[in-house]
């Protein structure tokens, strides 16, 4: 098994400064990768800043000698987006890498949940990886060099109650992710997205305390480091991990059925009728792009 190492290489990493972004940005800087270790400061309903998160990780990355320097701009902004590409650049010369990590929450049922509770958590989440890799696609784009990992959710792939706001913006990240992954190819631009679990001050109220000891963010780290390295050759796919467990888990389009022949008119009774197997998955997989959708309607389009 060849070493992964990533000497040459820069990563920014969005809230680096606790939990999973810290994990993944020690283990970047102990391979040998200069790393930008951005992170606000706030708190975890996303209140408040402080320089000291991503300053205490710096400190750490320095004591064992690798290279860090800190970004204390939100992510939620196009400023500050630009604000941490500019980091990397003007003290490393590049991006090579980007994981977009940065989160918080503000749950509440979906009837009780305020507009801003809404505007909060997505602008963080969706807004917030939008104003990031906008900037950091534009130099991988030159450098004809990048891998970039989303971090999705499981409650936005399978849904967890209270969560609608978090849901919707983690779900918002696989579609910009299957974009990035369609645009980026002919750059050699692979993007993935992982959906974890693991203890931080994110789940310390939602998981049993006995599970919160096993799910340590260093079991999550290593399949970042893999979609984060030269190695890996995949892109637009969604990771499942957690404990030491990982998973392919996806978006799937069945065969379904064909109705008709592209003429005649169908009724809804039809649809009752055929109903287990539309909403059946057998053969269901994964597809590459909306246009290998039409592929199945194409012998009633003729
Ligand atoms: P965490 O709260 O320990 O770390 C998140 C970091 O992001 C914090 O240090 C925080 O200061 C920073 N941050 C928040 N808003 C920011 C902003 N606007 N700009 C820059 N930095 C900001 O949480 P954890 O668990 O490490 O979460 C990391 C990511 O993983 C998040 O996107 C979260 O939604 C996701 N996730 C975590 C799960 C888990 O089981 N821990 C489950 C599913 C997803």
């Amino acid at each position: 098994m060849s070493d992964i190492r990533f000497d040459g290489r820069v990563a920014i990493v969005t809230g680096a400064g606790a939990g999973l972004g810290r994990s993944y940005a020690l283990e970047f800087a102990k391979r040998g990768a200069k790393v930008v270790v951005n992170d606000l400061g706030g708190s975890r309903d996303g209140s408040g800043a402080s320089h000291s998160a991503a300053d205490v990780v710096v400190k750490e990355i320095k004591d064992f000698g690798g290279e860090a320097v800190a970004n204390y701009d939100s992510v939620a902004t196009v400023a500050g987006g630009e604000g941490i590409v500019k980091t990397a650049v003007d003290a490393f010369g590049k991006v090579d890498i980007l994981i977009n990590n940065a989160g918080i929450l503000r749950d509440k049922s979906f009837t009780k949940m305020s507009e801003d509770e809404w505007d909060l958590v997505t602008s963080v989440h969706l807004r917030g990886a939008y104003c990031v890799t906008k900037p950091a696609f534009n130099v991988m784009r030159e450098n004809q060099y990048g891998r970039i990992v989303c971090t999705t959710s499981g409650a936005g792939l399978y849904g967890n109650f209270g969560q609608a706001n978090y849901s919707a913006a983690k779900m918002g990240l696989v579609g910009l992710m299957n974009v990035l992954n369609i645009e980026g190819a002919k750059y050699n631009i692979k993007t993935n997205t992982i959906a974890p679990v693991a203890a931080s001050r994110l789940t310390e109220d939602v998981l049993p305390p006995d599970l919160f000891n096993k799910l340590k963010p260093d079991y999550v780290m290593p399949i970042v480091l893999f979609l984060a390295s030269e190695a890996n050759q995949d892109s637009g796919m969604i990771f499942n991990c957690g404990a030491g467990w990982y998973s392919r888990t996806a978006v799937v389009c069945s065969k379904g059925i064909t109705i008709g022949d592209g003429k005649r008119p169908i009724k809804p009774e039809e649809i009752m009728e055929k109903w287990n197997i539309i909403k059946g998955l057998n053969d269901a997989k994964p597809l590459g792009s909306v246009a290998e959708s039409f592929e199945y309607m194409m012998p009633l389009l003729q």
